[in-house]
């Protein structure tokens, strides 16, 4: 099964990601995790980009269209792929169905994390990230410590997209492509809608629920 996790920055889609992989045979396909990893690495791509995300704009569909597809031709990812933070616009949504079609495979499940503006900016404002495991933390909501968290705390980080002006632009720019985007899973039928403002346990027990169900 392939499926989406949609929600504005800071809803928990990673956060949600993390807890699925660990309980089913899925992978995660973080297209802000790929595009700061070339960012990091001072790639030609990486270079371009980096006022970009700072900015908290959309990247090209052009560049990120182009990493997904290396990751969906995989033999190895064949319906087993968790899309996070992917497709963000309707250009997005129909290179991934094009991709889809083409290695015979198709989305099963959407699911979209509604969270509050004010929550958003609170968990996005304390989110801390361990570059050595990549969990991700929260300073006032969900610290590190000894018994979740193994890595050393000088692996602890914030990213540079997670300050107070650049959350606001990542905000609008998710408002305003969104309703594009769950109107064409709903009228899919394969839209499921999930209360992202609750704990974090009740959020997965929710999205477990959903994925058992899911009969391919
Ligand atoms: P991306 O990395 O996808 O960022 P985002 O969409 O802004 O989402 P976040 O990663 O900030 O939030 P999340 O929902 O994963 O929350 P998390 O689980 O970490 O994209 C970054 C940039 O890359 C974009 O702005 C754009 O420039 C570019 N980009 C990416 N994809 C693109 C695309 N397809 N097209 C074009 N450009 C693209 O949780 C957040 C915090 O809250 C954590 O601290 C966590 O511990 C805490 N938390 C989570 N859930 C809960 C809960 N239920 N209760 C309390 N705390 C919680
Ligand atoms: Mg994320």
């Amino acid at each position: 099964m392939n499926l989406i996790i949609f929600g504005p920055p800071g809803a928990g889609k990673g956060t949600q990601s993390n807890n699925i992989i660990n309980n089913f045979d899925l992978k995660q396909v973080s297209t802000g995790d790929l595009l700061r990893n070339e960012i990091k690495l001072k790639t030609i791509l990486g270079k371009k980009i980096e006022s970009i995300i700072d900015n908290g704009e959309l990247v090209s569909d052009d560049v990120v269209n182009t990493l997904i597809r290396k990751i969906i031709s995989d033999p190895k990812n064949l319906n087993r792929l968790i899309f996070d933070g992917y497709p963000r616009t309707i250009s997005q949504i129909h290179s991934l169905e094009k991709l889809l079609k083409k290695f015979n495979q198709k989305i099963s499940v959407v699911i979209n994390l509604y969270v509050e503006k004010d929550i958003v900016s609170k968990r996005i404002e304390g989110r801390v990230i361990c570059t050595k495991c990549f969990k991700i933390f929260n300073a006032y909501l969900n610290p590190a410590n000894s018994k979740n968290h193994k890595c050393e705390k000088k692996y602890l980080e914030k990213r540079t997209d997670d300050n107070s002006k650049t959350i606001l632009n990542r905000y609008e720019t998710y408002v305003v492509k969104t309703k594009a985007i769950l109107d064409y899973y709903n009228k899919k039928g394969i839209l499921h809608e999930i209360d992202g403002n609750q704990i974090i346990v009740e959020i997965y027990d929710k999205i477990k629920g959903i994925l058992e169900n899911i009969k391919d």
